[in-house]
This record gives C-alpha cells, sequence and structure tokens, in this order.
C-alpha cells in the first residue's frame, strides 16, 4: 500500500503517522493554519463540473472527515528518490530555492496543485496567489518564485492536459542555466535520445520513460483513483 497515493479515509495518517510508514515529507510546523508546511493536495470528482479538481490544502487543519472519499497526494507522490524529483522540485532546487527545506515539501505541494488545475502555465501573479499561504524563514522567497515563474513559463509540454498526463516536445528552458537546452523532456523516443537526456551536461533528466525498454516517455504522474468517480 502506498499510503501517498492512497484513497484515504482520514488526513491524519498522513500527518501523525507517517513516522511509521516512512512519509517524513509533509511538515508539521505551526499546526494552525499559518505556514504552509504540511501542504497536501486533495483531489476529488466533482459531479457538477465532471471534472477532478485539485486543491492544494493545510493538512493540519483538515478535519478527518473532509477528506473522505478524497484523493490525498504528499510530497512523496510526486517525486522521491527512487522515481526521480518532480521538474517542480528539480527547478526549486537547482533554483536555490531551498535551504534548510523546511518549508519546501508545502511550496512544492501549493505548486504543484496549482500546475494540476492549469491548463495553461499560470502566470506571475497566479503562482504568488498559490503560495500565499507558505512561509519560509530562510530564501527571502525570491529565488522560490523565481523557480517556480521559470518553471511555469518554460514547460510548456507540461500543460497538454489538466491531468499532466502527456508531456510532449516544445521548447524547453533549462531551470539551471535559464536559457533554452536540449535536456528536457522530448516526445521524440529514441534510444539515443534518452541517453543523451541523461547525461547532459547540466544535469536535468527527462520527466519520466520507460525503463523497461529505455525507449517510451511514460508519465509518473499518479493517477485519480478511478474507483473514487463513482462516489
Ligand atoms: Fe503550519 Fe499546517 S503546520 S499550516
Ligand atoms: Fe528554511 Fe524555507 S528553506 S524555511
Amino acid at each position: 500500500m502506498q499510503l501517498y497515493s492512497y484513497s484515504v479515509k482520514s488526513l491524519f495518517p498522513f500527518l501523525f503517522g507517517y513516522t511509521e510508514i516512512g512519509l517524513t515529507g509533509t511538515k508539521l510546523g505551526c499546526g494552525e493554519g499559518g505556514c504552509g508546511a504540511c501542504t497536501v493536495m486533495v483531489s476529488y470528482f466533482d459531479q457538477n463540473l465532471k471534472k477532478c479538481v485539485h486543491h492544494a490544502i493545510n493538512a493540519c487543519l483538515a478535519p478527518l472527515y473532509s477528506v473522505e472519499g478524497m484523493h490525498v497526494i504528499t510530497v512523496e507522490g510526486i517525486g522521491n528518490r527512487k522515481a526521480g524529483l518532480h521538474p517542480i522540485q528539480e527547478s526549486l532546487a537547482r533554483s536555490h530555492g531551498s535551504q534548510c527545506g523546511f518549508c519546501t515539501p508545502g511550496f512544492v505541494m501549493s505548486m504543484y496543485a496549482l500546475i494540476r488545475s492549469s491548463k495553461e502555465p499560470p502566470t506571475e501573479e497566479q503562482i504568488e496567489e498559490s503560495l500565499a499561504g507558505n512561509l519560509c524563514r530562510c530564501t527571502g522567497y525570491r529565488p522560490i518564485v523565481d523557480a517556480f515563474r521559470v518553471f511555469a513559463k518554460t514547460n510548456n509540454a507540461l500543460y497538454t492536459n489538466t491531468s499532466l498526463q502527456g508531456i510532449t516536445t516544445g521548447e524547453f528552458i533549462c531551470p539551471s542555466t535559464g536559457k533554452p537546452c536540449s535536456c528536457g523532456p522530448k516526445a521524440e523516443s529514441s534510444e539515443e535520445t534518452i541517453k543523451r537526456n541523461l547525461s547532459n551536461d547540466c544535469g536535468w533528466r527527462p520527466f519520466s520513460y520507460n525503463e523497461t525498454d529505455g525507449t517510451t516517455y511514460t508519465s509518473k504522474e499518479l493517477i485519480f483513483p478511478p474507483e473514487l468517480l463513482l462516489r
């Protein structure tokens, strides 16, 4: 059972039971909705809109019953050491948007919820608004906002659909250099391309690729659990 992709009926295991299952990403800071360190993303299927809706929430404030039947994703669910970091995490790290790191999972999840809800790259105002509930006591915010702004404006391939299930070719701006680069995720599927991407000089790895045959890019984004569509 992967709790970071588990359709829970209780949010608290994500916060207070995580030490037993190794999910230490979500942080408990203020415990009263003021810092955003505990941010997770919840998703549900809106029967009126007929689509999945995603929200970043403060897990410390969410009553147990409020996430009944919802899909809850913690920071471990979007990227980790085994599966590789999500581009958002990678962009933040490369832009020096994380120092002590305590706030970082919260910022990442706020940004993740924003792009999961966006058909187009969010504006700078939307990014800043989405991060309004996240506090950082180390970075001064500028590197964080810059990391997400550059990421959102230049990685258009991630917005081909709202669930980020597809990655297509598009101009890619390297989050390390801020310049066009060939190191980003590609739709092309040759082994040479994958090898080039994996060994490029700026170190940006493709978001995901088929590890079995090494030729086809696939998304590792967690999907909305089909069983929750029926609720
Ligand atoms: Fe600070 Fe939840 S722990 S907002
Ligand atoms: Fe230390 Fe943000 S990096 S609080």
